[in-house]
């Protein structure tokens, strides 16, 4: 059957990379964490003390970054910052704080996108983020928009953070993804929105499972149709 690309996007902590996950696994595609890009990218930042508001130092450090993924052992994968692993550390909540306005930079979004774009080029992807659908593969064959319940997306992220023993309270994370919500719907250059022609899924009052089943669902019909 013919290979497809699956765009997933939506607020932060709505269920994307698990959703993602689980549906690439399902596929036999490959999965691409946009976000984990920008959140490398903002850990190389932050330890360099780069100036967001200088751009030749931002330039200069953008040409020193080099974002990959690699498979683990247990077929997990894995971010990787100019070849060392990072996964867990881009996810606390120092690199949280930050990603947003190192992810507004132009500069930035034109690095990671350009990436983005040479790893989807065989299609057989499964790629989440904000604007996977409307700048990166406006093309998609499948273009997913997620959304929940702000205290029902903090649990969720309290849940993750706590199981990388990070204790962190439920309004500190509230007031974070209220923050973040805000700056990535609100930048200039490409803003979260859900693409026309996304298929919006609220996953407030539904599990983990129907919210993959709901996609794998319509990734097959999506197949079948650019098979044809
Ligand atoms: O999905 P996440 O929470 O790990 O993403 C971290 C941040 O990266 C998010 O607040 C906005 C930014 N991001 C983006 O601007 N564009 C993407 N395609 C993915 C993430």
């Amino acid at each position: 059957m013919k290979k497809i690309i699956i765009a997933i996007d939506g607020y932060s902590a709505c269920g994307k990379s698990t959703t993602a996950k689980e549906v690439a696994k399902i596929l036999g595609y490959r999965y691409i964490d946009s976000g984990a890009m920008y959140r490398a990218v903002t850990m190389y930042f932050l330890e360099h003390h780069v100036a967001l508001t200088n751009p030749h130092e931002v330039d200069h450090a953008l040409s020193k970054i080099k974002v990959s993924f690699r498979v683990n052992s247990t077929g997990t994968s894995e971010t990787c910052l100019n070849g060392l692993v990072v996964e867990d550390e881009i996810r606390e909540m120092r690199i949280s704080q930050q990603v947003s306005q190192v992810s507004a930079l132009p500069a930035v979004r034109h690095a990671m996108v350009d990436q983005q774009r040479r790893l989807g080029k065989d299609r057989g992807i499964v790629m989440d983020g904000r604007d996977i659908g409307t700048v990166v593969f406006p093309d998609a064959e499948l273009k997913i928009f997620l959304t929940a319940d702000i205290l029902v997306r903090a649990f969720r992220r309290q849940k993750e953070l706590l199981g990388r023993d990070e204790m962190i309270d439920i309004d500190t994370i509230v007031e974070n993804l209220v923050l973040r919500d805000e700056m990535d719907s609100t930048r200039k250059e490409s803003p979260l929105r859900k693409a026309p022609d996304a298929h919006q899924l609220d996953t407030t009052f539904i599990t983990i499972d129907e919210e993959v089943d709901e996609v794998v669902r319509l990734a097959l019909s999506r197949m079948v149709r650019a098979s044809k």
